[in-house]
């Protein structure tokens, strides 16, 4: 089981989703999104390969100039930040692929998870009818992306594209409810 924690920042808005996009570009992995297509970085130029001490560790997004949205648990580290960096609009990767994959209800996802781990409303679940397409380890940090809009983070799972486990994400849109809104509207309307 990879119990990889959460994740991070992430400030754009998500809205009505049926059909996802899981853009995977960065290469020197053992990891990479499962059942995916072939596919380059002009497609997803938001894609960026996080790295620490130059190694590949996780993926993440650009939202906007000089911040990147990836997972907490990708920059858990005793080094700082000095250590990290960020490889984007790499053309030439061997093995970029995108998945295609559907939010997966809640409830199920939960039956999935019984005695593992609960999804809570900070988590979206997604995965296909029959496995075979997912995120997976080395995955962490990447967007679940919707109608171009960031509405998942890749964070954990047990196993990768099964049938019996979806593959599990940060929820962006309760993200933003917890640190973005919620604080403006408590400071509005506090007293
Ligand atoms: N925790 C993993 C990582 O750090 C990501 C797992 C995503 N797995 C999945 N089956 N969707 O890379």
């Amino acid at each position: 089981m990879y119990l990889c924690a959460f994740v991070l920042l992430a400030l754009m808005a998500a809205s009505a989703y049926s059909s996802i996009i899981l853009p995977r570009l960065v290469p020197d992995l053992e990891g990479r999104a499962v059942g995916g297509e072939d596919t380059t970085i002009d497609k997803y130029p938001y894609q960026v390969s996080v790295r620490m001490l130059g190694s590949h560790i996780c993926g993440g997004s650009i939202y906007k100039s000089r911040v990147v949205v990836t997972a907490a648990h990708c920059i858990y580290s005793f080094l700082g930040a000095s250590s990290f960096s960020i490889q984007y609009g790499v053309t030439k990767v061997a093995g970029s692929t995108n998945a295609e994959v559907l939010i997966v209800d809640r409830n199920v996802c939960n039956r999935q998870y019984a005695g593992v781990n609960e999804i809570t409303d900070d988590m979206l679940c997604a995965a296909v009818e029959n496995g075979g397409k997912d995120a997976c380890q080395g995955d962490s940090g990447d967007p679940l992306v919707a109608n171009g809009e960031l509405v998942g983070i890749v964070s954990w799972d047990v196993g990768c594209a099964r049938t019996d486990y979806s593959g599990v994400y940060r929820n962006v849109a309760n993200l933003l409810m917890k640190f973005v809104w919620e604080p403006v509207v408590k400071e509005r309307f506090a007293g």
